[in-house]
């Protein structure tokens, strides 16, 4: 694997695509393709390549999660209000056995009470929230950092 560029898919979930018409003291002014652009660039800056997803459908978002198994070194998730309840995106998480790093524009501790459980922070090697977009760049930076220090996570991957 060296000198190929570490994969990174980003996941986003429900209702993220709204981005840029949600409220902009949570979640920021930029839509969801103009966030995907800055991500873009911060993970060529850091030498990693990146792929998106986004899905409003739980169903299509497990799937996607089956089929990133042995196929990227990272993801990097925002499943949206799924973070709150969704097992089946949990148990889909685990399935995908790929290091993951949780992350949300807003500050969800902060808000209401239901926003503070997450069914997938105990598979995730990091959680990153109230950081808005910005929040993006620190979570590329953390998963490189990651993978540099567990090259075994990388190893385990069917490339
Ligand atoms: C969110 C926080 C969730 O509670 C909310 O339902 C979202 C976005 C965030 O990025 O701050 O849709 O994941």
């Amino acid at each position: 694997m060296s000198g190929e560029r570490l994969r990174v898919e980003v996941m986003h979930g429900v209702n993220l695509d709204q981005l840029g018409k949600r409220d902009p003291l949570l979640y920021g002014t930029l839509t969801l393709s103009e966030l995907e652009r800055r991500i873009a660039e911060h993970a060529r800056e850091l030498g990693l390549a990146p792929s998106f997803f986004h899905s409003n459908h739980e169903g299509e978002f497990v799937e996607h999660l089956h089929s990133l198994r042995g196929q990227v070194d990272a993801l990097v998730l925002n499943p949206g209000s799924w973070t709150h309840y969704a097992w089946s995106i949990r148990d889909a998480l685990e399935i995908a056995a790929v290091p993951a790093l949780e992350i949300h524009l807003s500050d969800v501790q902060n808000r209401e009470p239901w926003r503070r459980v997450s069914v997938i922070a105990e598979l995730c090697f990091a959680t990153i929230s109230g950081r808005g977009p910005d929040g993006y760049r620190d979570a590329l930076e953390r998963v490189s950092e990651e993978l540099r220090r567990n090259p075994g996570a990388v190893a385990e991957n069917e490339r």
